[in-house]
């Protein structure tokens, strides 16, 4: 039996944390979550959490693109130990505007590169970011697409 914690953040707008208990099989014995945010945040979670009880770690996914459902699966692919932890380079050169931006502002809907340019100004200058702007809406939209 183990205990390991996780927590993905969404910075100085809603975060969520969760310990989950599991055997040797990696079947979730109870999960011990805390979150802060939007209504939706909290219901997805307290839907999440409920059915991820007695279930194995592995199997659990969760399908969409809302914010929530982002934020989860952020939570899932490292409580999965296959989360990419890469450095929050800058990948705006011409707005000076960090991978963590871009990845916040789709995590809160931005899921075109116009959006993402509208919201965070990235790719708004020379526009040679325009495909590391695109990847990364790519890498958290579409491959939960997929998925449904
Ligand atoms: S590097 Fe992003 S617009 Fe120039």
């Amino acid at each position: 039996m183990c205990m390991q914690s996780f927590r993905v953040e969404i910075k100085n707008r809603c975060w969520v944390e969760a310990s989950f208990k599991l055997d040797e099989y990696k079947n979730v014995l109870s999960v011990d979550w805390h979150a802060q945010g939007s209504f939706d945040l909290i219901q997805e979670c307290e839907k999440f959490f409920k059915l991820a009880l007695q279930k194995n770690l592995e199997s659990l996914s969760v399908v969409g693109v809302k914010t929530a459902q982002l934020m989860l699966n952020e939570l899932l692919d490292k409580a999965k130990g296959v989360y990419k932890s890469v450095d929050d380079i800058e990948i705006c050169h011409c707005r000076k505007i960090n991978r963590s931006e871009i990845i916040d502002a789709i995590l809160l809907g931005a899921h075109t590169p116009e959006k993402v340019k509208k919201w965070t100004t990235a790719s708004s200058g020379c526009g040679t970011c325009r495909s590391d702007v695109d990847k990364l809406i790519n890498e958290l939209i579409k491959r939960d697409v997929s998925k449904s």
